[in-house]
């Protein structure tokens, strides 16, 4: 799985024959999953069309200021929003031209002004002449860029458009995506992490067509675990069964049913697990047998099932919790919800406890928002006002990366 996937990238490109191979980029990309937003400079249009590029990237591409459809709505692109929204950019091709304007901050077209305004790291992957590539101009602009911080993909040797041989083409497209992933897993706090987390609910069998469940979506699970595979994580998610449409793309998913199932996938995946989040409704108490047949009605006037404890699995994981690895559990509480977190705390063993209140608007099984309270083992605690429970799942992993110094 890539971890360019989701990721929001600004591709320039500028007026070098290898605008061509843009194509090829921004496919790249978009096999990876990442969502590509084109901005084309003038010269760049005499190489390839913006069309090829916006139905390639599913996005209207842009290169001016204000098109022109846009001139009688006084409509325009706005440099500064494109180059917050970007969480990376990638100028490729970069002529020795806008090599030249981006490493001088000069800024007479939209590229160039997005390349200023972008807060995100850049890459750049230079295309041009190899005596063009070789001329202290641009090494000097290269080196310039470098020492700020640009990511330069260079150049690759080989034939070139002048029909010249040497270096100065531009990178294969799926070396530069490769480069930039490569890029990326050092960068991100959680690289070379296990991340274990359980969600959704858990069914207890009464007979083969009958069980006792929760309402449980796993959606708050799932958003942390694409949280901490979006900081680079490895993460495993073990998932009960949910009807809930998730986005589990990336995730090593472990499907399970009953809670002794979902202990057992647990257990077996802990020991490699630096951080490890319980966030499912596990049943509390289980069927102490399940029929193979059918039950049918009879002329009984009550239907009386046994059932007996479960095992608590943050409990158990917290039990065998070894130094270095960090546990959190999450907590549902109708009342007393401060009083009742702080004792799983405690009882549990974890590092912290996340209390989902079901008495606030907003808290739930099946709501997309979420607010919450977290509780450290220091005696700490923060709250996280309602919000969106994508939102809430990446400001907890930020937090317990912090934490915890993951
Ligand atoms: N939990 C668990 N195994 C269970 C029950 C709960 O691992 N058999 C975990 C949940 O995943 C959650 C935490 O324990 O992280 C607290 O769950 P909660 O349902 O709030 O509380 P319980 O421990 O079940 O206690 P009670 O139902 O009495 O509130």
């Amino acid at each position: 799985m890539s971890l360019l996937y989701k990721r929001k990238v600004l591709l320039g490109v500028s007026g070098s024959i290898a605008a061509y191979k843009s194509a090829f980029i921004v496919r790249e990309l978009i096999k990876r999953g990442a969502e590509v937003q084109v901005v084309m400079t003038h010269a760049a249009k005499d190489f390839i069309t913006p069309l090829t590029l916006s139905t390639l990237s599913k996005r209207p591409v842009y290169s001016e200021f204000i098109e022109d459809d846009q001139k009688a709505y006084g409509v325009w692109n706005n440099h500064v929003d494109m180059g917050l929204w970007a969480d990376l950019m990638l100028i490729a091709p970069a002529s020795s031209n806008t090599l030249s304007k981006i490493a001088t901050g000069a800024c007479d077209n939209l590229l160039t002004a997005v390349y200023l305004s972008a807060k995100c790291p850049v890459y750049v992957a230079p295309a041009m002449d190899l005596d063009m590539y070789a001329n202290g101009a641009t090494q000097d602009n290269l080196s310039t860029l470098s020492a700020r911080g640009v990511h330069i993909i260079d150049s690759e040797e080989g034939e070139l458009a002048s029909g010249l041989e040497g270096k100065g083409r531009l990178a294969e497209p799926e070396h530069i995506v490769e480069a930039i992933e490569a890029e990326l897993v050092k960068s991100l706090p959680l690289s070379g992490k296990q991340v274990l987390i359980n969600a959704g609910p858990t069914h207890e069998h009464i007979d083969p067509v009958r069980f006792i469940g929760n309402n449980s979506s796993g959606r708050m699970g799932v958003t942390i675990a694409q949280a901490a595979r979006k900081l680079g994580a490895n993460v495993s998610l073990v998932l009960g069964p949910t009807d809930t449409a998730l986005d589990l793309h990336g995730l090593n998913v472990i499907r399970t049913t009953s809670a002794e199932d979902m202990w057992l996938a647990m257990k077996d995946s802990f020991a490699q697990a630096d951080l490890t989040i319980c966030t499912a409704a596990v049943a509390d108490f289980s069927t102490e047998s399940q029929s193979t047949q059918k039950i049918k009605k009879g002329s009984e006037s009550e239907l009386i099932i046994k059932m007996v404890p479960t095992r608590d699995i943050l409990a158990s994981l917290g039990a065998l919790k070894e130094n270095g690895q960090r546990l959190v559990g999450f907590a549902l509480e109708t009342q007393n919800g401060a009083e009742y977190a702080k004792g799983k705390l405690a009882k549990k063993n974890a590092d912290a406890i996340v209390l989902n209140e079901l008495s606030k608007e907003g808290v739930g099984f099946h709501t997309k928002t979420n607010e919450v309270t977290v509780f450290l083992s220091d005696g700490t605690s923060k709250n996280y006002p309602l919000q969106s429970k994508e939102d809430l799942g990446g400001q907890l992993v930020q937090d317990f990366i912090h934490w915890f110094n993951l």
